[in-house]
């Protein structure tokens, strides 16, 4: 069957809270998504739990990134918006794609590789295989572009040299999806130590979507920059990694290009820089967080909505995985 429009498909994990990275990198992207493609976003709660979780928080982080989505501007109408363990075709075909996953291929995955570091204790299978599940997540859906930040390229990667595998093997089964990488912002450094990506995990250095507004103020006036004695607002990475963290933000923020901060701040120095990036951000938040507030205070409306979700992702994930179940030799049902 053709489809009408192409398929975009994208998931956030609620484990702990939105940050500017996030934003920046992928969600602000997301509902110009909806013009051009048959959107699909998912919260993935089931991702999360490889790292472990405080059932209550990850509830009240699911709920709260549910009407985040909503308030950056996807639209459960028109696209289908659900959480990843009310859909179990999820489980199931991620079972089904690790029988199809080389034990090499998750070996070299960074994020194991990142996370398998920070939590020495606790390296389990969910962890090792968390790419699979993705895989099945994006593959599910037909999908042919997965908006993300530069750090899950790899994944996407890895989802299409799974379907390459299978479809090699049984036909036509999945569509071959494709990573979209913005050109802005999908980077988005940390604020205190701009060698390492902004996450949760650097709090200090980490904008959250949430905080208050004298809070993220704060975090920029004590952002790193460096010594130069000059004070130079100009944009040299390699030289000036903590300018250059800023000059990313603020050019994702406003849209202007790294020659025009460099004009506009010409003589001024960091002290003038920096407290006028965290307005940009503030402002840039702002209507996000208030939305969020508002939707929060209506839980039986999310519900509705979740509920309404998983329904539609349920209809069409299933026909997918009652393909490859077909394929792969399963009685049918
Ligand atoms: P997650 O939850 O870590 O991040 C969600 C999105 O935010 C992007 N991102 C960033 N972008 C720029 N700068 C940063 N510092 C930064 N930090 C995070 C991520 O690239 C991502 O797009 N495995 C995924 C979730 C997932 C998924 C999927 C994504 C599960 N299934 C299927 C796409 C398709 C993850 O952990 O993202």
């Amino acid at each position: 069957m053709m489809k009408e429009r192409k398929v975009s498909f994208s998931g956030i994990q609620p484990s702990g809270e939105l940050h500017l990275g996030n934003y920046l990198g992928a969600l602000r992207h997301w509902p110009t998504f909806q013009e051009k493609y048959d959107c699909v976003y998912c919260v993935v709660d089931a991702h999360a739990i490889t790292v472990r979780q405080d059932p209550a928080k990850l509830r009240r982080s699911t709920l709260e990134l549910y009407a985040q989505l909503i308030a950056c501007g996807i639209d459960p109408e028109k696209s289908i918006l659900f959480v990843q363990s009310q859909v179990p075709a999820h489980a199931e075909l991620a079972w089904i794609l690790n029988c199809y996953t080389m034990f090499g291929e998750l070996s070299r995955m960074t994020q194991f590789k990142d996370k398998s570091a920070r939590n020495a204790d606790n390296i389990n299978a969910g962890l090792f295989t968390y790419p699979s599940l993705m895989a099945a997540d994006i593959l599910l859906y037909q999908t042919d572009v997965v908006p993300v930040g530069e750090d899950q390229r790899q994944h996407v990667e890895l989802a299409r040299d799974i379907v390459k595998r299978f479809n090699g093997v049984y036909g036509d089964v999945f569509t071959e999806p494709e990573a979209v990488i913005p050109k802005f912002g999908a980077r988005v450094m940390s604020l205190n130590n701009p060698e390492s990506k902004m996450s949760k995990s650097m709090p200090e250095g980490c904008v959250f979507v949430m905080e208050k507004p004298e809070d993220i103020m704060r975090k920029f006036k004590r952002a790193v920059t460096d010594s130069d004695t000059e004070n130079c607002v100009c944009y040299d990475r390699a030289a000036k990694p903590g300018v250059a963290t800023l000059m990313d933000i603020y050019s994702a923020c406003t849209g202007r290009s790294f020659e025009a901060i460099e004009a506009e701040f010409a003589g001024q120095g960091y002290g003038a820089f920096k407290p006028k990036v965290g307005e940009a951000v503030v402002e840039l938040l702002r209507p996000v967080r208030e939305e969020t507030q508002r939707l929060l205070a209506d839980k039986a409306y999310l519900e509705s909505v979740y509920r309404a979700g998983a329904e539609k992702a349920a209809h069409v994930a299933e026909r997918t995985l009652r393909k490859v179940q077909k394929k792969v030799g399963f009685l049918a049902r």
